[in-house]
C-alpha cells in the first residue's frame, strides 16, 4: 500500500507518498481501507519531529480515517467486512489501510458521505471527553472555546449548543466569528481587537463561562482564571500558547474551581474505548438526526498532504482539512 511517510523531520516537504507494507490486523483490531483520514494541528509537530507516536502506534501520521472494513482480526464481534466505518487512531491514518482497534470504530451514520465523516472521530471524541466527560458543561451553562473556528472549536460550538448552553468563542478574523455564529455561537470575540476577559464578564453579567475549553496553555492560563465562574472548570488541550505559565492558585481557590489537561492519543486503549462507546450513545443520534455536521473546509487528495499542512498553518481554514484516498 501507500502511506505517507517522514523520512526527516522538518517542513511540509518532509511528509511523502511512498510504498509501504501492509498492516495486518491484531488481535481485537480490523483493518481499514481508508477512504479519508484529517489533519489535525497534532499532526504537524509528528512532521516536525516534536511529537513522536506512542510506543505501539504506526509511525505514519494521521489520527483519524474513514473507510470499509476489509479484514478482520481474531476476538472481534458486532462488525462485518465491507461496512462503512470512521476511527479514531493512534497514528496510521496518512496511509490506504490502516489497522485500527474494534473500541475505537464507530459506524459511519447514516445519510453521510463517507469521505467526510472522517472529520468527525479525533474532534468528537475530544470535545465530549473534555467538555463533557470531565468538565460535566451542563444546559444553561456558558462554555467559551478558544479557537472557535478550529476542527476542534466548529464541534464543541455544535455540541454546547445540541445540550442547551450558551456559547462564547474567540477567534482571530471577523469571518472566522460569522462562520461560528452561524453554528450558533452566541458570543463573539475577535482576541486580536478585544479582551475575552471583559467581553464574556460583559455578556454574562459579571458571572464568567462556566467551561473553557482552551487550545493556548500558558499564553491564557491567567486570564483563563480570571474569566472563569465560581465552580468553573478550565479544560486544557492545547499549547499553541507555551506550555509553562504561573498559575494564581488563590484566584482558582475563591472560585472553587478546577483545571483538567488531557491528550487524547496518549490515552490507553480503554479509555478510548469508553469515549468512542460515550460518542456512539450521546454525539451519533445528533448527527444522524443532522443537528451536528462536520464542518469540512477543503478536501486536498492524500498524496498532496504537503498541501494540506500549509492550509493549517496559513489558518486561514474552518473546521476541518480532508486528506481523500483518490
Ligand atoms: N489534547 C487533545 O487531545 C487534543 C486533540 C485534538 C486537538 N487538540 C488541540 O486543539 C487545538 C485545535 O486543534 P485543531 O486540529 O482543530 O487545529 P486548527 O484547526 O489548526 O486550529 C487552531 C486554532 O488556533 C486558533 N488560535 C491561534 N492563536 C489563537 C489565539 N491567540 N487565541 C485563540 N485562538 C487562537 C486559530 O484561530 P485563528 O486562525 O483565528 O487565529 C485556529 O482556530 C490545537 O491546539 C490542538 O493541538 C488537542
Amino acid at each position: 500500500m501507500h502511506a505517507i511517510t517522514i523520512p526527516e523531520p522538518g517542513g511540509p516537504e518532509a511528509l511523502v507518498w511512498d510504498e509501504v507494507p501492509d498492516p495486518e490486523p491484531g488481535e481485537g483490531e480490523v483493518l481499514v481501507e481508508v477512504a479519508a483520514s484529517a489533519v489535525n494541528r497534532a499532526d504537524l509537530l509528528q512532521r516536525q519531529g516534536f511529537y513522536d507516536p506512542p510506543p505501539g502506534a504506526s509511525p505514519y501520521p494521521g489520527l483519524e480515517c474513514s473507510g470499509r472494513i476489509a479484514a478482520i482480526g481474531s476476538g472481534v464481534s458486532g462488525w462485518s467486512i465491507g461496512d462503512e466505518v470512521c476511527a479514531l487512531l493512534s497514528g496510521g491514518g496518512y496511509a490506504e489501510k490502516v489497522a485500527v482497534p474494534a473500541g475505537q470504530l464507530l459506524p459511519v451514520p447514516s445519510g453521510l458521505d463517507l469521505n467526510r465523516a472522517a472529520a468527525l472521530p479525533e474532534v468528537v471524541c475530544t470535545v465530549w471527553s473534555n467538555v463533557f466527560m470531565i468538565a460535566h458543561l451542563r444546559p444553561g451553562e456558558t462554555l467559551l472555546v478558544h479557537g472557535g473556528s478550529s476542527g476542534i472549536g466548529t464541534m464543541a460550538i455544535q455540541l454546547a449548543k445540541a445540550i442547551g448552553a450558551r456559547v462564547a468563542v474567540t477567534a482571530g478574523t471577523e469571518e472566522k466569528l460569522r462562520r461560528c455564529a452561524e453554528l450558533g455561537a452566541d458570543i463573539l470575540i475577535n482576541y486580536r481587537e478585544q479582551d475575552f476577559v471583559e467581553e464574556v464578564r460583559k455578556a454574562t453579567d459579571g458571572k464568567g463561562a462556566d467551561v473553557i475549553l482552551d487550545n493556548m496553555g500558558a499564553k491564557y492560563l491567567d486570564r483563563n482564571v480570571r474569566v472563569l465562574a465560581v465552580n468553573g472548570r478550565l479544560a486544557i488541550i492545547g499549547m499553541q500558547g507555551g506550555v509553562k505559565g504561573e498559575l494564581n492558585i488563590g484566584a482558582l481557590l475563591a472560585k472553587r474551581a478546577a483545571i483538567s489537561a488531557t491528550s487524547l492519543r496518549a490515552r490507553p486503549l480503554e479509555e478510548k474505548t469508553a469515549i468512542v462507546a460515550a460518542v456512539r450513545e450521546h454525539v451519533w443520534p445528533l448527527v444522524a438526526g443532522g443537528r451536528v455536521v462536520p464542518v469540512v473546509d477543503q478536501e486536498i487528495p492524500m498524496h498532496d498532504a504537503a498541501t494540506a499542512h500549509r492550509v493549517l498553518e496559513d489558518s486561514g481554514h474552518v473546521g476541518k482539512v480532508l486528506l481523500v484516498v483518490p
